[in-house]
């Protein structure tokens, strides 16, 4: 239903060259940019803010896609909205997830809602139907580099199957350890969006490794 598309996660850039790194990623034909917002509370990192959220945003010419790793996303969300196309928030968060998601459409931007490893897919199961992006954890948030999480692909299947059954069209993307092969997984079960951080921004050919995440042709 939807195209696939690829979000190189800027966490694994090089923040010393932060524009030179979006252009770089942008020209090897990346499709959004992934930014990963951690407040050391909601997950035992802290990343970056709504500053550097606006430096890497004047930088972009794709959509940006803003992932909310922190307890009070309604606190906050103001000051991410300006520079955001979507906005993700946790449903383990503290705060009323329906209201924040409303907050975030009102604002003319679209909304993500994204389950950790450790929460059942029927978690999100009552805002499924007011998200237009459902985001499944594929490792503990909080850090690039880790493996991939295979059991995690059971509830990519399920939001697939619920997003048939229901007539919806919000978009699954998977976030962490994604590369060519586990990338090929995640579309078989049904994602259509591949937030990719170390596999893209330390490969010797970026290029070659976004195109090889889009289009897995094997292991
Ligand atoms: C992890 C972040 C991811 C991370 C992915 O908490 O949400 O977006 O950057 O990194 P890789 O692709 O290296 O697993
Ligand atoms: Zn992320």
């Amino acid at each position: 239903m939807h195209s696939i598309l690829v979000a190189p996660s800027v966490l694994a850039c090089d923040f010393g060259r932060l524009h030179d790194e979006i252009h770089r990623a942008e020209q090897a034909g990346a499709d959004w940019l992934h930014l990963d917002v951690m407040d050391g509370h909601f997950v035992d990192n802290i990343s970056f803010g709504p500053a550097f959220v606006d430096a890497a945003a004047s930088a972009a010419t794709v959509p940006v896609d803003t992932h909310l790793m922190i307890s009070r996303p309604d606190h906050y969300l103001p000051r991410f909205l300006k520079n955001s196309h979507n906005i993700t928030i946790h449903v383990e968060s503290d705060c009323d997830v329906a209201s924040v998601l409303k907050s975030i459409r009102s604002a003319g931007r679209t909304c993500g809602l994204s389950l950790r490893p450790g929460t059942p897919f029927s978690a999100v199961e009552p805002y499924l139907n007011a998200i237009d992006l459902l985001l499944v954890m594929t490792v503990e948030p909080g850090f690039g580099g880790q493996a991939f999480q295979p059991a995690m692909l059971e509830k990519v299947s399920a939001g697939a199957e619920y997003r048939k059954k229901h007539g919806l069209g919000f978009r699954i993307e998977v976030d962490g350890g994604i590369i060519a092969a586990t990338a090929r997984d995640c579309i078989a079960a049904g994602a259509d969006t591949l937030v990719a951080g170390t596999s893209v921004f330390r490969a010797p050919d970026m290029s070659a490794a976004i195109q090889q995440i889009r289009q897995p042709s094997g292991r």
